[in-house]
């Protein structure tokens, strides 16, 4: 399943990074956003998923976030997830860059995650800024203020946010400057991450992606593993163990 081809680039890479989207936790029964289950069919998210949203019905979107948080709160990290934390010490400098917010990749053991949309695991004060990490339990069914007054909310990036201006300007340095890069479980078509794989190849890098599907990129890119990438992710690490 792994290339000679790919094989080979392996063996001399001294410098990898990896980005993961939804479809890497998918096997952990984590909803995707898109396709036939996604969660996007459920819930329209500009309804949902944005500032004005939460301002206006602060309660209403807590309470969505709460019911998220509670479908992933015991999940438990599939073989992809731990395949990518083994990667990590596979070679001399890796980076793993996510725009996943389920927090898997660290319950693997990964260490060194680059977060692009935040972590649904933390809160934080839309006014101050405040991080709240773990004091706020799962059951809180009401939206909580800030000892400054503001209200609190998930750290996630919201439709129309920004990312966090160091998680992205990381990602791009290391997506022009490693030796392969992957795009794994991605659909590739929310930016800025979705150009991640673009400069990469554009800056002379191998691009590998692990997809069941064709995606925007998978014409663009050097090679694509077709499959899901609790499979996929462990032959690698065969080869590399
Ligand atoms: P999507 O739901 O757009 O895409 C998931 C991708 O995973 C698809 O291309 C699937 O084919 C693929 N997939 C499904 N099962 C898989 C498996 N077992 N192994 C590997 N791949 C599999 O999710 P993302 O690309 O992560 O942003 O979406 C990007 C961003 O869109 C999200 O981070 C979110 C959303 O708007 C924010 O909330 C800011």
């Amino acid at each position: 399943m792994v290339s000679q081809q790919l094989k080979d680039h392996i063996k001399k890479a001294r410098r990898v990074a990896v980005l993961t989207g939804a479809g890497v936790s998918a096997e952990s029964g984590v909803p995707t956003f898109r396709g036939e289950h996604g969660l996007w069919k459920k819930f329209r998210p500009e309804e949902l998923a944005n500032f004005d949203a939460f301002m206006r019905n602060p309660e209403l979107v807590w309470e969505w976030y709460q019911y998220r948080r509670s479908l992933i709160y015991d999940i438990e990290p599939n073989p992809g997830h731990f395949a990518l934390a083994k990667m990590e010490n596979a070679f001399d400098e890796f980076s793993l860059i996510t725009q996943n917010i389920d927090g898997l990749h660290q319950k693997a053991g990964s260490q060194r995650v680059i977060e692009l949309h935040g972590n649904i695991r933390r809160n934080k004060c839309a006014t101050c800024g405040e991080f709240h990490e773990d004091e706020i339990p799962i059951t809180q069914k009401k939206v909580i203020k800030c000892h400054c007054g503001g209200l609190i909310r998930p750290d996630v990036v919201w439709f129309g946010e920004m990312l966090p201006v160091d998680a992205i300007r990381n990602a791009f340095e290391w997506a022009e400057s490693c030796d392969i890069f992957f795009s794994v479980g991605t659909s590739a078509i929310v930016h800025p991450a979705a150009q991640l794989p673009i400069t990469a190849k554009q800056a002379g890098i191998y691009v590998v992606e692990v997809n069941p599907d064709k995606t925007p990129i998978t014409a663009y890119v050097d090679e694509h593993l077709q499959g899901p990438s609790g499979e996929i992710l462990p032959e690698i690490i065969k080869f590399l163990e």
